[in-house]
């Protein structure tokens, strides 16, 4: 369950390395960052989909499962970066988009595979997740098909069975060349209704809504996992099936470990789009530790390419708040994932409306350049944001965010008790979230813009935020300044 160990790191590919300077991120850039991700103390990388796509919905919308996008290079770059990942212990996960196709994928306009799409002679009330009805008329079929997201994303039939057995060859296909798992795209809705019935409204007058019960979150999709599982098992070492689950309530999501034999790590978006907030926060973890089965394993995020980024949304780029989050992340009992740059605290990017990518939505800002250097070195398909924050200054500086984030991960990789030991959360003053990993360790961090104390401990202080305190013996009371945290004992 080498899972557990981990921490995983999002790389955007459009926007991490870009080897020939064509303008975009690829993987010859993303092998020439392994000495970086090496020295920073990542286990695996999570890379966005590399597949060939029409980038309706910039590689979420896959034209070939089974290919590399000629921006990104060939099978045979992925093949190299995975033997140089591996050399250095890294892992290699791919992003699955199994929900739906590009309206250019083969399968779409092939007359047999028909039955793959899910069709309706008049739409039902579903709505697209980007707006607008989920139908659109095809003209030479004469029938609706699904998109629940845009248009030029149909919708695939998981009630066919050849649909199936096409995904679970392709997860063979990139298993056993090496892939470490999946991420899987809106793993929660593959699954539709059979009857396709319309969802019900909820809410009174202007807060009306659809309830997206029967496109998204059906029992049946449990099934799919299962056999995924089964197929990860077969390989050594088992491969990981991370799944995008938009649920929000955790008795629900606590369904997707299934008995330990569906997805190992389902995103806990409740507590990626919560505040930075002890008491709001605290409570999600501890209901993810009530409600999820015995045997699970947490995942947290704080980031990603659909969502404004942790550093400006949670900490409205305040270095001090910046490492609480990043000591909240990775001090947790579960599996953390960093989205590139979260580790030198990179914020969102205002994007112009007119130099807006993102037909979808405006996510543009999250998915700037990696800021290596303090001047970019060309131009790149998107904007870079301030390059104030960048890696070359930041390691230079053993007082960076980026040298506290590599510290905090060497103290996960040096400590078991921090990496396995089991959380319990420890009563403290309001804005204060104390808790314990295992017997000896203890993570406290002050969420507040007040002083606060904490009390009952034993031993020194083995991290701090501020990076000034190692060492620091914080046997009984500590005190810890506003947005200060420290990892004690152990
Ligand atoms: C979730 C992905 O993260 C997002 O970027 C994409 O637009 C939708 N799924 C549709 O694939």
């Amino acid at each position: 369950m080498w899972w557990r160990d981990a921490v995983l790191y999002q790389i955007y590919v459009r926007s991490f390395a870009d080897a020939n300077g064509d303008g975009h991120g690829d993987l010859p850039g993303i092998r020439s960052k392994l000495d970086y991700l090496e020295w920073l103390g990542v286990d695996a990388i999570w890379l966005t989909p590399i597949h060939p796509s029409p980038n309706a919905d910039w590689g979420y919308d896959v034209s070939d499962f089974h290919g590399v996008h000629p921006d990104y290079g060939t099978l045979d770059d992925l093949d190299a970066l995975v033997a140089d990942a591996g050399a250095r212990g890294l892992k290699v996960v791919l992003d699955l988009v199994p929900n739906h196709t590009s309206s250019e994928h083969p399968w779409f306009s092939e007359p047999a595979k028909r039955d793959w799409y899910v069709w309706a002679d008049e739409p039902n009330n579903w709505t697209s997740t980007f707006g607008g009805s989920a139908w659109t008329k095809h003209a030479e079929v004469g029938r609706y098909y699904l998109h629940n997201f845009l248009p030029e994303q149909p919708d695939l039939n998981w009630w066919n069975e050849g649909v199936r057995e096409e995904f679970e060859e392709t997860l063979r296909f990139w298993f056993d060349r090496g892939i470490a798992g999946f991420r899987i795209d809106v793993a929660h809705a593959l699954i539709k209704d059979a009857e396709l019935r319309d969802n019900p409204s909820v809410g009174k007058a202007k807060d009306r809504r659809e309830d997206r019960v029967y496109n998204m979150n059906r029992p049946e999709v449990h099934e799919i996992y299962r056999r995924w599982r089964t197929i990860a098992r077969e390989y050594d070492p088992e491969r990981v099936l991370i799944g995008e689950t938009w649920v929000p309530s955790l008795a629900e999501l606590a369904t997707y470990f299934g008995d330990d034999d569906e997805l190992q790590l389902p995103m806990i978006f409740p507590f990626t789009l919560a505040d930075l907030d002890a008491a709001e926060q605290r409570q999600i973890v501890e209901g993810a530790e009530q409600m999820f089965p015995e045997d699970a394993w947490p995942v947290w995020c704080g980031s990603n390419h659909d969502i404004v980024r942790f550093p400006t949304r949670w900490c409205g780029g305040d270095e001090a708040k910046i490492r609480c989050a990043l000591m909240v992340l990775l001090g947790l009992r579960g599996t953390p994932i960093l989205y590139y740059g979260d580790e030198l605290g990179m914020e969102q990017v205002e994007i112009p409306e007119d130099e807006q990518l993102d037909t979808a939505h405006s996510r543009d800002g999250a998915r700037t350049p990696m800021p290596w250097a303090r001047r970019a070195d060309h131009e790149w398909w998107i904007r870079h944001g301030d390059l104030t924050r960048n890696v070359e200054d930041m390691r230079a500086d053993e007082s960076s965010t980026l040298s506290f984030t590599r510290r905090l991960l060497e103290l996960r990789r040096a400590d078991p008790e921090l990496r396995q030991g089991a959380y319990t959360s420890v009563v403290g003053d309001p804005g204060l979230w104390t808790w314990r990993r295992g017997d000896g360790c203890v993570v406290a961090v002050n969420l507040s813009d007040r002083p606060r104390s904490v009390r009952g401990l034993q031993g020194a202080i083995r991290l701090d935020t501020g990076l000034a305190r190692t060492g620091e013996d914080a046997t009984g009371t500590l005190l810890l300044a506003p947005w200060e945290g420290a990892v004690v004992g152990g």
